[in-house]
């Protein structure tokens, strides 16, 4: 008797950045982990924005096998940092599951911490994600001349991606001359994203990773309800239709993208690669 078993290929994405260790998901957590394992999330990296959030964090990434961490000081919360903020997070990023440093950056649209402060702390952070040896995780809104100047700056020590991409063409061009990836939001699936979306046009797909930043910035058709990691598909199929490709394609390689630069093959240190863009056509 012939048996024949159609190979089964299932396609997986990674939510590169969703904050899960939010209230907002106190009530369902179970659920939405579960809503994003049949949606085929393989992994997702929740990210800590403050010392609470992190430990919180990883305590969800103890719970649930696909979860990993991105430990750091948010912009909005450096205003909080003293003495003893910098040996916390020295232990907390040695713990397991730590697969980043972030979300760390600069905010200069709600100015919660001031500019001046939010520069020092940025400065340090990134010395610190030099030294603990971890991808770092950008978070830059209205501050990119500064953003790309402090990560050009240490261009030759660093890796990482730009979260939550809010740049233009030319922008993208040098976070990639950086060696930085870039991170798409479900935003892109709005009509009027014209910027980001020519920006996922222009961008290599090797470059490229997938996000929610959950509970935040729900897609559409979920637009202005609470978002979560499940809906990271939403992305990736606006991502296809963009760049004319089919939605595995852009599955399995924002997959590896992600898995090369947090270290989730199973044997890496987070690392990434060394890899910059050749032969990229001209913007202007
Ligand atoms: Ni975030």
């Amino acid at each position: 008797m012939l048996f024949i078993v159609s190979e089964l290929i299932l396609v997986m994405l990674i939510d590169s950045h969703t904050h899960l260790e939010m209230e907002d998901f106190d009530g369902d957590r179970d659920a939405v982990v579960e809503r994003a394992r049949q949606a085929g999330v393989e992994f997702m990296i929740t990210v800590g924005t403050s010392i609470t959030y992190c430990r919180k964090a990883l305590d969800l990434a103890s719970r649930y096998g696909e979860v990993y961490v991105a430990v750091g000081i948010h912009p909005h919360d450096v205003k909080d940092i003293d003495d003893g903020t910098y040996d916390e997070l020295r232990k907390l990023v040695a713990m397991e599951k730590v697969v980043a440093y972030g979300e760390i950056g600069l905010d200069f649209f709600r100015d919660l911490s001031p500019r001046q402060v939010q520069m020092e702390r940025f400065g340090e952070q990134l010395e610190l994600a030099e030294e603990v040896d971890l991808p770092v995780i950008i978070h830059d809104r209205e501050a990119h001349r500064e953003i790309l100047d402090m990560l050009g700056s240490r261009r030759e020590r660093l890796r990482g991606v730009i979260h939550c991409f809010s740049g233009d063409l030319t922008m993208a061009r040098q976070c990639l001359d950086l060696g930085f990836s870039i991170s798409v939001p479900g935003t892109v699936t709005f009509d009027k994203a014209t910027e980001l979306q020519r920006v996922v046009q222009y961008v290599p797909l090797e470059f490229l990773l997938v996000e929610t930043d959950a509970p935040y910035l729900a897609p559409q058709p979920y637009r202005g309800k609470r978002n979560e990691p499940a809906y990271v598909v939403k992305t990736a199929a606006k991502i296809a239709e963009l760049k004319g490709l089919s939605w595995e394609e852009v599955a399995c390689q924002t997959t590896k993208n992600a898995k090369t630069l947090f270290g989730l093959n199973g044997r890496d240190r987070p690392g990434g690669s060394s890899l910059r863009p050749v032969g990229l056509p001209s913007i202007i």
